[in-house]
């Protein structure tokens, strides 16, 4: 049965008649902000692709024209309850994000280059880790689940203040191994199916797998607000998922082999413009 499955995907990703090119279209936020959701790819992805594009491109009419407009993202209900935590007192310190780096907008940026290498720490970091050092360190407060609710919510309204700018993360320097890691493991085939991510990603965007277009798998967009599970939804469980579909063992939410891929990913997407809280079916 299993097999069965693995021969009729194979036959699918290899069937060009499948095949479907991103729209022509443009991302304008709120009838106001353009992104950038194609462009010349980074150096070092550029033996594998001339031009990087958003999983925007890859979307239907509806679904491209909801994430366009912030009164028709479901995922700004979750970012407005990050923005009211982002004002609360929790931990023994007496504290709130607010206390120390006043309004959300002072953040605008950063999370166009996260993963980033912290000194202090010696490791590279998730947004995610890094507001849970934050909790846990200064605030005198518990560590949020990865991916989950406030986790989830505060990366989204984090993300949303610095939509529009380019992702710029950086690979050089003590990032290196963590990023030769996740590109390692980019490449590595997974499963039963023995597919790597760019098997999909790289060598078969555009095509159709069962009933989805298939994108070049950027987390540019995250998170992402799907409309499959009406929630937000983190890079790391959507990595998941993914090789799960090639019936792999997999890594867990916020493991050292998931921080280093979403270092690797993110920076197959330099250049792109971050437009996280996204949708996607
Ligand atoms: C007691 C002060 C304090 C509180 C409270 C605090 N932070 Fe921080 N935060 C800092 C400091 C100091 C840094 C810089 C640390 C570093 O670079 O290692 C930082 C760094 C960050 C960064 C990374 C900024 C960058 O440029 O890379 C993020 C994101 C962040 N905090 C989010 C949060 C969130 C979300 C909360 C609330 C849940 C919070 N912080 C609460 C002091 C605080
Ligand atoms: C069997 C094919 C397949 C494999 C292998 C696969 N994916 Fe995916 N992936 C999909 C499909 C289908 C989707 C949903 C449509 C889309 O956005 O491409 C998706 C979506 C994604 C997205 C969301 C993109 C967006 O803009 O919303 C990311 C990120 C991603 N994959 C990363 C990976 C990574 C990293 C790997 C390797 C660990 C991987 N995928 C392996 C099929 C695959």
């Amino acid at each position: 049965m299993r097999k069965l499955t693995g021969a009729i995907l194979a036959t699918i990703l290899a069937t060009p008649f499948a095949s479907a090119d991103p729209v022509d279209d443009t991302l304008i936020l709120n009838e106001e902000t353009e992104l950038v959701t194609r462009t010349t790819a980074p150096a070092h992805v550029s033996d594998a692709l001339d031009e990087v594009m958003s999983g925007w491109l890859f979307r239907g009419t509806e679904t491209r024209a909801m994430q366009a407009d912030d009164f028709d993202n479901p995922g700004m209900i979750f970012v407005e309850q990050a923005q009211e935590m982002w004002e609360t007192a929790e931990g023994s310190e007496g504290k709130s994000c607010s206390s120390c780096h006043n309004d959300m907008e002072s953040l605008a940026g950063v999370k166009a280059t996260y993963p980033k290498w912290n000194e202090a720490a010696g490791e590279v970091r998730t947004l995610q880790m890094q507001m849970n050092d934050c909790r846990t360190n200064r605030m005198g407060s518990d560590a949020w689940k990865y991916d989950k609710g406030p986790a989830i919510n505060m990366e989204a309204a984090l993300s949303s203040v610095s939509r529009g700018l380019p992702v710029n993360v950086a690979i050089d320097g003590p990032a290196q191994s963590a990023w030769e890691l996740g590109k390692e493991l980019y490449y590595t085939r997974n499963g039963q199916l023995e597919l790597s991510c760019a098997n999909c990603h790289e060598e078969n965007y555009g095509n159709m797998i069962r009933a989805d277009h298939l994108s070049q798998g950027h987390v540019n967009g995250f998170p992402v607000y799907r409309l499959k599970n009406t929630k937000l939804n983190g890079v790391h469980s959507r990595f998941k998922g993914c090789i799960r579909d090639t019936r792999a063992e997999t890594y867990s939410q916020g493991s050292p082999e998931f921080v280093a891929l979403e270092l690797y990913v993110a920076s197959r997407g330099n250049g792109l413009s971050v437009e996280g809280p996204s949708v996607r079916n």
